[in-house]
């Protein structure tokens, strides 16, 4: 029997390494929703999606390692939480082909990762229009909705960028539950939190991988104070009062400190404090919070054996549902069991 407990999902695809930004917008409050003791999450390497854009293995593979201990350098406590890598669970792939099987081609036309290499074709003048889009970009939705589906997620929490394919995890669900007659599958719900800030980089846009303006999160502690003393900022001199909301690094700040913090950092700001100042005060406190996960990361990372063992402790409980959840539905296909 299914518990009660609402049910909360996400993935995280694996070829970068986990920044400032992973954190504050996603790392922290899925650490937070998994100590409610009415939801069971359920939290996974997305390592079939990191082929999908990388072939470097060496990139993928350290990857996995790096948001693993990443995660578990963080507190994310596994007893509770169902934390797995996919490419564990073999399930998957074969939820995605029978959900392939029901999933009309003219939905993944539509769906905008792919709408976006076309896109860039046809800019491009090309004259074919779906030059370098591999059958793993066209129906990256269809293994999401794998993901999802597997487990009867009620909420996945996503950027703004991924609602489209929450819908269409959505639409294939219906499809399915339709052509075969039952309720198989749960519709799940994308939560994507209004007050989850989006970070800055280091040159004022979305901090992000795509954009090379990342502070990586376990950086060591030199490193991090050189890249807080790149974030960019105006040049006003020490004495003029400066604006903390147009403030990357004030943004920065404000992500960690405590509310009385960001008020008395935002009084420095009037008074006119350098930006030499502010830099370092901001290294200074990022590095106190940073500096005992740091610890506990670099010391993960020494150990893959550990990490290799809770992630096969992951998987074999998400495997043990998902095996259920196979047998309902190859007997729902005409793939079940003679005897
Ligand atoms: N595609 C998602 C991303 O790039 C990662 C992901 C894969 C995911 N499968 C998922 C997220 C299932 C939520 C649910 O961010």
């Amino acid at each position: 029997m299914r518990d009660v407990k609402k049910r909360v999902l996400t993935g995280i695809t694996t070829t970068g390494t986990p920044h400032l930004g992973n954190y504050v917008g996603a790392i922290r409050p899925a650490i937070e929703a998994s100590q409610d003791p009415n939801v069971q999450s359920f939290y996974f390497l997305a390592d079939f999606h990191a082929l999908i854009k990388c072939q470097d293995p060496a990139r993928v593979q350290a990857s996995r390692l790096e948001i693993a201990a990443t995660w578990l350098a963080l507190g994310l406590d596994t007893d509770n939480a169902i934390f797995y890598r996919q490419s564990d669970i073999l399930e998957i792939p074969e939820l995605m082909w029978m959900l392939s099987c029901v999933c009309a081609k003219g939905l993944m036309n539509r769906a905008h990762a792919y709408k976006a290499a076309v896109a860039e074709n046809e800019e491009a003048g090309d004259q074919d229009p779906d030059k370098g889009v591999t059958m793993g970009l066209f129906g990256y939705p269809v293994l999401m909705a794998a993901d999802i589906l597997m487990f009867n997620a009620n909420k996945v929490p996503v950027g703004r960028d991924q609602i489209q394919h929450i819908e269409m995890a959505r639409d294939i669900a219906g499809r399915f539950n339709h052509m075969f007659k039952g309720q198989y599958f749960v519709q799940p719900e994308a939560v994507v939190d209004e007050k989850v800030e989006v970070l800055k980089g280091l040159d004022g846009r979305k901090m992000s991988k795509s954009y090379n303006n990342t502070i990586p999160l376990f950086s060591s502690e030199k490193k991090l104070q050189k890249l807080v003393r790149k974030i960019k900022t105006n040049s006003l001199e020490p004495g003029e009062p400066k604006d903390p909301d147009s403030c990357t690094l004030f943004q920065i700040f404000s992500a960690f400190a405590s509310n009385e913090e960001v008020t008395a950092m935002r009084e420095q700001y009037a008074a006119g404090i350098g930006w030499g100042d502010a830099k370092n005060q901001v290294f200074d406190y990022l590095n106190a919070q940073l500096s005992a996960p740091r610890e506990r990361y670099n010391a993960l990372m020494e150990d893959p054996a550990h990490i290799e063992a809770v992630l096969q402790k992951g998987a074999e409980r998400a495997r043990e549902e998902a095996a259920v959840t196979m047998d309902r539905l190859r007997s729902a296909v005409g793939l079940g069991r003679f005897a």
